[in-house]
């Protein structure tokens, strides 16, 4: 049977992205990103042009909840989906959050497996069957025909089949228009993976689109999409550079590019992604979260198109077809040709972030310009990777409530560093100095003991690394940190990162620190518009 199209005005053949960074990418440990962020990185989905972005799960945050509404709201020209348990209260809350949406996604789930239903959430079969019926039925009321209504059976792969399929038949006639089969634990194998998606299409694949949500535990998530595309899934549900949970999930740029490169391994089927964005969004996301893109992952990694032996050099110099099979240029890895210096312009400026990837104007376009004079009064060159860092770093401001106005730092060989800092607290200039194991424990000590008094808590450290922008004595050090509040401690902690950049490492590194101190204490805050989306653990749910 062919399965169905997906969705209202989509050609035949088109494979839906629906991208769940915003979501099951964020609740990978220490991903959480503030409300601006995720809109930032919503922004960057629209230019990738995926389909559905999955913004959040309402129900698990007053943060989420608004960072969704908000994704809702100013996103335009890509359906917006929000994630509900089957239970009193969070479908209503996700409905709620997509209501205003150009085209509302909601997406309501419910485990199936035996182990969830007995051990999580101590339920029958049947009763977990009537939940999902229940509030697909409840979600198609509330949103309207033109609604997609998606339902996922969680844990899917590992729950007895002819149950899964009776619950999938079930879900559709009470209206769901997709039913989602995810391998929650990272469990399936290929072709065992592709066989269960048949069978579902074979039973509901008429009348729903049949969609895969793999995770990456054995390291199968991109195989087992592909296998299941191949057996007739028409979404894939997937995350830039492949985060997720644990391993993480099927990565978006792996999936994307697979299909486009071996066409005839997926006969009449392709995405809509504009794949020439997937190296800034896959930047934008590594950034934001602070989870650096190892070298050698597939398609984004800084050596998925370098050729290190001679061989291979020779013969991607004759043609790049011998070693090269997709183009950098394919997945925005462009040879860009304008160069900025002194005296370069706003409009070449902005011409050359386009080049890299960035569309940028108005306000922030200028300040980015003037760090960027301001960069090539400091160094020889402003490289393409110092541009993206500049670029990077706008992303992320949040309204500083501490303000750094000066410090200095003396530091000897055997000796500990004694630092001091001047800065405004709430308002109030506040200076303090102590010493360290070297410099920059000293003056982020400093920082501790001026700020403490009056935000009552003071950051901890969890991780700090610095590296160099680019090459050359003169370049810049992006510094990462991430820190949690002395008062929160355990799993559910929220912990954030902040980036400094500067030619001077030791700024750096008190800007990093500054940044991850003021995003702890916008997320303190009573009003959740600049918060930190953090999430408590939930019933119920992973
Ligand atoms: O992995 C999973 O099962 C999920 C569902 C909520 C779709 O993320
Ligand atoms: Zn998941």
């Amino acid at each position: 049977m062919s399965p169905r199209v997906p969705g209202p005005g989509v050609p035949p053949g088109t494979i839906r992205v629906f991208d769940t960074t915003l979501r099951d990418g964020e609740q990978a440990p220490g991903a959480g990103l503030t409300v601006a962020e995720k809109i930032e990185v919503a922004r960057q989905l629209v230019r990738l042009n995926v389909d559905v972005v999955e913004a959040g799960f309402p129900a698990s945050s007053p943060g989420d909840f608004e960072a969704v509404r908000r994704i809702a709201v100013e996103t335009k020209g890509v359906a917006v989906a929000a994630l509900a348990r089957c239970r009193d209260g969070d479908p209503q809350r996700a409905v709620e959050a997509i209501r205003a949406a150009e085209r509302p996604h909601l997406h309501v789930f419910i485990a199936t497996s035996d182990i969830h239903l007995k051990h999580k959430l101590r339920m029958t079969r049947d009763e977990a069957l009537k939940a999902a019926v229940q509030w697909v039925r409840y979600g198609r009321k509330a949103l309207g025909r033109a609604a997609e209504i998606e339902f996922s059976a969680e844990d899917a792969s590992r729950t007895d089949p002819g149950f899964l399929l009776d619950v999938y038949e079930a879900v559709v006639g009470a209206g769901a228009s997709t039913v989602n089969i995810p391998d929650t634990v990272g469990y399936a194998i290929p072709a065992e993976f592709g066989a269960l998606v048949g069978r579902v299409v074979e039973r509901v694949g008429r009348d729903a689109v049949v969609s895969v949500h793999c995770h990456n535990d054995l390291g199968l998530a991109s195989s087992n999409t592909l296998a299941a595309i191949q057996a007739g899934a028409r979404q894939v549900e997937v995350t830039i550079n492949g985060l997720g949970e644990r391993a993480g999930n099927a990565s978006l740029e792996e999936v994307v590019m697979a299909v486009r490169t071996r066409p005839t391994q997926f006969p009449g089927l392709a995405t809509r992604v504009s794949t020439e964005q997937i190296t800034p969004a896959s930047r934008l996301v590594s950034y934001l979260t602070g989870f650096v893109v190892q070298p050698n992952k597939a398609v984004v990694g800084g050596n998925a198109f370098a050729h290190e032996s001679g061989i291979h050099q020779d013969g991607v110099i004759k043609n790049p077809l011998t070693y090269e099979i997709m183009t950098p240029q394919s997945v925005g890895l462009t040879g860009s040709t304008i160069s900025i210096g002194k005296l370069s312009g706003r409009k070449g400026l902005q011409k050359k972030l386009s080049e890299l990837g960035y569309e940028v104007d108005g306000e922030r376009l200028d300040a980015i310009y003037r760090a960027a004079i301001a960069l090539a009064d400091a160094k020889k060159d402003v490289t393409d990777e110092d541009l993206i860092a500049l670029v990077e770093e706008r992303v992320s401001e949040v309204p500083a409530a501490v303000q750094l106005e000066g410090w200095s730092v003396t530091s000897s060989k055997g000796g500990r560093s004694s630092g001091n800092v001047f800065l405004v607290v709430g308002g109030e200039a506040r200076a303090s100095e102590t010493s360290g194991n070297g410099p920059v424990d000293a003056l982020f000590k400093a920082v501790d003991a001026a700020i403490e008094p009056v935000l009552g808590w003071r950051p901890i450290l969890a991780q700090y690394e610095i590296r160099a922008v680019g090459e050359g004595e003169d370049a810049q050090g992006q510094v990462l940190v991430r820190c949690r509040r002395s008062a929160d401690s355990g799993p559910g902690a929220l912990v954030v990162t902040g980036h400094g950049l500067s030619t001077n490492i030791i700024e750096a590194s008190l800007e990093g620190y500054l940044a991850a101190v003021n995003k702890l204490h916008g997320a303190s805050l009573p009003n959740v518009s600049g918060a930190y989306v953090s999430r408590g653990t939930l019933e119920g749910e992973r």
